[in-house]
């Protein structure tokens, strides 16, 4: 009779440890699952090169960031290549030292600000710190392109690309 109890509490004891086990492992993949996690690639931080890298007058394209980066002053820029427009991709026109959007004619500015077409605003860009003298393009913070009308560089274009100036 005690060797049945004595199996018997055992075996309820080995029953609650099993429960006890399964719940913890529940609890942990739950939390776990539930942690933030940085995104890698667009949408997270993206390292972007020696700030030396970006010039006074032009662009240069970091595909990864699906952004340009360029100076305004001392301050380096991060252009999001999409047009704030109806979203196409807003390729650097060397000859004119614009961007010109080929779905619509929307053209920029070097720094991204609205010249003349349809987009309701400057191109948006992304935050920009330099770390360790590596420039690190936060794709996951976007900022809203400037108005219509806050043109602040005085650079007239040159020959434009989207009728063959180059
Ligand atoms: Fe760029 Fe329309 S999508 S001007």
């Amino acid at each position: 009779m005690k060797s049945t109890m004595q199996r018997r509490e055992f075996l309820s004891k080995m029953w609650a440890f099993g429960v006890a086990a399964v719940a913890a492992a529940a609890v942990w993949t739950s939390w776990d699952f539930l942690q933030p996690t940085s995104p890698v690639g667009f949408g997270g931080k993206i390292k972007a090169g020696s700030p030396d890298l970006v010039p006074a007058d032009g662009v240069v394209f970091v595909p990864g960031a699906r952004a340009y980066l360029t100076r305004n002053d001392d301050e380096i820029v991060a252009l999001w290549s999409r047009c704030p427009h109806l979203g196409c991709r807003v390729p650097w026109c060397e000859s004119a030292g614009e961007f010109e959007c080929p779905c619509h004619g929307t053209s920029f500015n070097r720094i991204g600000e609205h010249r003349s077409g349809p987009a309701p605003r400057g191109m948006d860009r992304f935050e920009v710190a330099v770390e360790e003298d590596q420039i690190v393009i936060d794709t996951g913070v976007i900022l809203r392109g400037p108005s219509l009308g806050a043109e602040s560089i005085d650079e007239p274009p040159g020959p434009p690309c989207m009728d063959g100036g180059e």
